[in-house]
């Protein structure tokens, strides 16, 4: 029989080294009903594993946290570990996580986002977790979903084949909550930006290029509005829904206050007080025209609400990568 305290909690984290997933667990180790965080990641090359490392390197110290470097596709690996560490809360984060990229590379997009999460879900079933939280994405709605997109607005649609794969990922959980009552809450996430930010995202190549004095790319003409949510918030959001009630709920988790992406580089300019060279590309067709969420059922049912203004989270992102990223940039 397990010595565990029965309030006490074994959270799984999948993608746990990367930039939501390393925010995500710096404030779970702080949590006194959080006994033992368990990170799972292949550190994966999209972007340099040596950011990754560096996100989960202060974590290493903690005696509450072990790390595997692990593949969810490899379903015995996983297994391994789901014996040994019994965990009794999962959050699978882990994904490949760019839209234009998924165009070019569909198939990897399919089996990390839709396999791996089927091996999660297998995992958790077998082992009675008492929550899966799944982090699903805005892209779910695509473009024909109508602003503010709630969780009852068209996800059939989404342009780019890693939109379809957080569907996919939705729907294959739902299936688990049915048929074995695995809890499980989607959260469909609004463009994250903040602290160890993943580099291909708009706000950290803007910071770097500016600093750098290199021109910075402007998707079209700059009218294409994106609903930035800091990541502390999105943090938050999880810990909620991880004591949160329920067979299956899908939650938006959102700042509810789009920008144009003309607006977001005058916020980046000032945090930075230095003017951008902007250059304008095309956009590209599997990005879409506009996020904006509804989050009334999230302030509802978790009694959650964004905290962080665009203005402070950017003021605190541009502090950060000052003195992180880009501290030898003078
Ligand atoms: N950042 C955003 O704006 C945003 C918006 C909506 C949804 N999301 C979702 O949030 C999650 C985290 O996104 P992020 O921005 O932190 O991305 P990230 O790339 O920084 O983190 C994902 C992590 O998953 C790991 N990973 C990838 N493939 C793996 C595999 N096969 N096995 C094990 N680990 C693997 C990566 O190494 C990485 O550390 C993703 O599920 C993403 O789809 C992110």
């Amino acid at each position: 029989m397990s010595t565990k305290n029965k309030k006490s909690q074994t959270v799984f984290v999948t993608g746990g080294a990367g930039f939501i997933g390393s925010n995500l667990i710096e404030t779970l180790l702080k949590r006194k009903n959080v006994d033992r965080v368990v990170c799972v990641d292949n550190l994966d090359p999209f972007y340099d594993p040596a950011f990754k490392r560096e996100n989960i390197k202060p974590f290493l110290k903690n005696e509450k946290f072990k790390f595997y470097k692990t593949d969810i596709r490899n379903f015995s690996a996983l297994e391994k570990i789901f014996i040994k560490e019994v965990p009794t809360h999962v959050v699978h984060i882990a994904a490949k996580a760019n839209a234009r990229l998924s165009v070019k590379d569909p198939e990897e997009y399919e089996t990390v986002n839709i396999h791996g999460t089927l091996n999660l879900l297998e995992l958790s079933k077998d082992q009675k977790v008492k929550k899966f939280i799944f982090t699903s994405s805005s892209s779910v709605y695509g473009n024909s979903a109508k602003s503010p997109f709630s969780e009852l607005s068209s996800t059939d649609f989404p342009l780019a084949p890693y939109g379809s794969s957080k569907k996919a990922g939705e729907v294959l959980a739902h299936t688990y909550a049915h048929n074995f009552k695995l809890p499980v809450v989607c959260l469909r996430l609004f463009n994250a930006y903040g602290e160890r930010q993943r580099p291909d995202l708009v706000i950290y190549k803007w910071v770097e290029n500016i600093l750098k004095g290199k021109p910075i790319e402007m998707s079209g003409t700059g009218k294409r509005a994106r609903d930035f949510t800091y990541v502390g918030d999105i943090v938050h959001a999880i810990e909620l829904a991880l004591s949160s009630k329920g067979s299956y709920e899908i939650f938006n988790i959102g700042n509810s206050k789009p920008v144009t992406l003309k607006k977001l580089l005058s916020l980046v300019e000032k945090a930075l007080d230095k003017k951008a060279i902007a250059k304008s590309r095309p956009s590209h067709h599997a990005s879409v025209e506009s996020t904006f969420a509804n989050t009334n059922k999230a302030k509802k049912v978790l009694g959650w609400e964004q905290q962080v203004s665009l203005e402070e989270g950017i003021m605190k992102f541009v502090k950060w990568l000052r003195e992180n990223r880009f501290k030898n940039i003078k």
